[in-house]
């Protein structure tokens, strides 16, 4: 079954959020998660949810969006996770890259966020640019399990976050020319460890770079992984779908 785990089909992204969604639905896509990042985008995910039956949300408070947070908003992410389609808390996580100025507010957001995940027994969407230690021991003193979204490590990392229950979200970038690294994780990591994303309206797979994404670009990263491991599209697309399924509530 074809899912984009991660995905913003949002209208702070997008003119027209539906249209959006037909699309990918008539492009192949059977379920997909949109992933909130702040308090406005959470709630958003969790209407569309309801619209759609294809359409399930992820809410959460994302690094990029800590400055500004209050007790109230912390509270309103705990009481939409409650949401019937709310399948995990995310979009969350650390960014070094972005700034680590605010690296102790990153912290004590994430560590909210993940308490309502443990308290809720949802799984997590993980955001980590430049911060692999410190995720890995929060996620790990949380005991939650998810996604790493957009996973950008080495195979050694990868194989860090699979042993401690996660999968690894793979999406447009594996597409890139350049991108090396990443399609050695996928060589040498096992397909049921590995979960398909656009995170939409980013990283648009090629040969589309650099346009605004849609989950019905999944086929491109799908065909990518089939041929970076030797097996066909159609063993990509079960066994990936298999693997979400397994781990959120779909
Ligand atoms: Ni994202």
């Amino acid at each position: 079954m074809l899912i984009d785990a991660h995905c913003h089909l949002l209208s702070s992204c997008y003119d027209n959020v539906e249209k959006e969604i037909e699309k990918a639905i008539q492009g192949g896509v059977k379920k997909l998660i949109i992933n909130g990042f702040d308090v406005e985008s959470s709630k958003e995910a969790v209407e569309l949810s309801k619209k759609y039956k294809e359409v399930y949300a992820a809410v959460g408070i994302g690094p990029e969006n800590v400055d500004t947070i209050s007790d109230v908003d912390i509270s309103t992410i705990s009481n939409l996770s409650l949401s019937k389609k709310v399948v995990a808390i995310g979009e969350i996580g650390l960014d070094y890259y972005w700034t680590k100025e605010n690296k102790d507010l990153q912290i004590k957001i994430l560590k909210s966020m993940l308490k309502i995940a443990k308290n809720r027994k949802l799984p997590v969407i993980v955001h980590n640019r430049e911060a692999t230690d410190d995720i890995y021991s929060y996620l790990k003193e949380y005991n939650v399990t998810g996604i790493m979204h957009c996973f950008s490590g080495s195979v050694e990392t990868a194989n860090r976050f699979i042993k401690l229950g996660f999968l690894i979200g793979i999406g447009g970038v594996v597409t890139f020319k350049n991108a090396k690294k990443i399609k050695d994780v996928v060589k040498n990591i096992p397909l049921r460890a590995i979960s398909l994303e656009t995170d939409s309206p980013y990283l648009t797979p090629e040969p589309y770079r650099g346009k605004k994404n849609n989950p019905d670009k999944l086929p491109f990263i799908v065909s990518e992984i089939a041929k970076l491991k030797g097996i066909t599209n159609a063993d990509v697309i079960k066994q990936t779908g298999t693997n979400v399924r397994s781990k959120f509530d779909l």
